[in-house]
């Protein structure tokens, strides 16, 4: 575990991060793109580590890949670069720098890895997990093999490098659809998010069986709060992430990966949205969307949000937190996820 008072105190030996009102002003553009959503107090809290962490990427020769779920001092601050987990895989695969700051959680830094072998990629917080990638591990995955023979094993990017490794292909929630249908076998196994198999098999032609795993941010939705925040707030369109319960899905407007989500509001603009998933997606479209009112609850990922500036920063300065795959399995885990990538260029998603 990170120890965070060493982390301040080897900072400010060589970093100047005093709260700077001054500061803050002269980077007032880069505020524009969050003064809807964060203080101006807070701005002159962040802006110094926002100013160091872009001037140590260019000395580094490093590029930051940030999940939609980053906080917007993340997001809009230091990322070169947000998508969601589709969109960050392939840009892991094409970046050109030397140094890969994975601003989201651990599987997504191991895929950076596994597709970029000669990259060194840094993980700001070790402890940064996913109750999806815990769920299941590569004896799951015989588990399933042994019960269902023959059936090919489609595993969501949320698992670690060795259930992808135990795996035929990956998926991601924006072509999670498309890959299952487009498995031969008439029976696929979807690993390891319950809800996401069962949204699927919604809407599919196959017979998908599944994992029993979930997310502990979007299993906490239920139909009834969807109903509730309806009757209560009448015309807000409501925007799911297919992680949440098939019957949170169905009473959705709409259903679709983080970027997805994105892309919906900003060519829908309703009035009135709630998007039924991670805290941090409202706020980083908020200043882009003037128009549109985010209302309701959301829930907060603790493993998302354990990346911070402070760690991004440390992280760059130190070193520290490099994430390794050993060779054997990156090779194999490879192979499903460009497996994925390869067919979602195909069927142009
Ligand atoms: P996306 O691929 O939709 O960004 O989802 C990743 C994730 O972890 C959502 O909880
Ligand atoms: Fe994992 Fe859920 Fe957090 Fe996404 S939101 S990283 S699926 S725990």
């Amino acid at each position: 575990m990170l120890d965070i008072a060493q982390v301040r105190t080897v900072l400010s030996d060589v970093y100047d991060l005093a709260p700077s009102a001054t500061l803050a002003n002269e980077m007032k553009d880069t505020f524009a793109r969050m003064d809807r959503v964060i203080s101006p107090p807070d701005w002159a809290i962040y802006a110094p580590y926002v100013r160091a962490i872009n001037a140590l990427k260019k000395e580094r020769n490093a590029v930051i890949l940030g999940h939609n779920y980053m906080t917007p001092e993340i997001y809009h601050g230091v990322s070169d670069f947000v998508g969601d987990s589709l969109q960050l895989a392939i840009k892991a695969s094409e970046v050109e720098e030397d140094v890969i700051v994975q601003a989201g959680v651990h599987f997504m830094a191991e895929t950076s890895k596994i597709l970029s072998p000669g990259k060194t990629v840094l993980m700001p917080d070790m402890d940064a997990g996913c109750s999806l990638a815990e769920s299941i591990t590569a004896e799951g995955i015989d588990e399933m093999r042994a019960k269902y023979p023959g059936a090919p094993v489609v595993s969501y990017v949320n698992t670690t490098a060795e259930v992808k490794a135990a795996s035929d292909i990956c998926c991601t929630s924006s072509n999670a659809l498309q890959i299952v249908n487009a498995m031969e076998s008439d029976t696929v196994i979807m690993t390891p998010d319950q809800y996401l198999a069962q949204n699927v098999a919604n809407e599919s032609h196959k017979n998908v069986v599944y994992w029993p795993g979930s997310c502990i941010v979007h299993e906490q939705y239920t139909a009834q709060d969807l109903r509730d925040f309806r009757e209560w707030n009448p015309g807000t369109r409501l925007i799911a992430h297919p992680e949440c319960p098939p019957d949170v899905v169905a009473e959705a407007d709409y259903s679709g990966s983080t970027s997805g989500i994105i892309k919906y509001v900003h060519d829908e603009k309703p009035e009135k949205a709630m998007l039924i998933t991670e805290c941090s997606m409202a706020s980083n479209i908020a200043d882009e969307l003037p128009e549109v009112d985010f209302v309701g609850p959301c829930n907060m990922c603790p493993y998302m949000k354990k990346i911070t500036l402070e760690k991004i920063l440390y992280a760059l300065h130190t070193m520290e937190g490099q994430v390794e795959v050993a060779e054997d399995v990156a090779e194999k885990a490879r192979k499903s996820v460009q497996a994925m990538i390869d067919l979602s260029r195909k069927l142009g998603i």
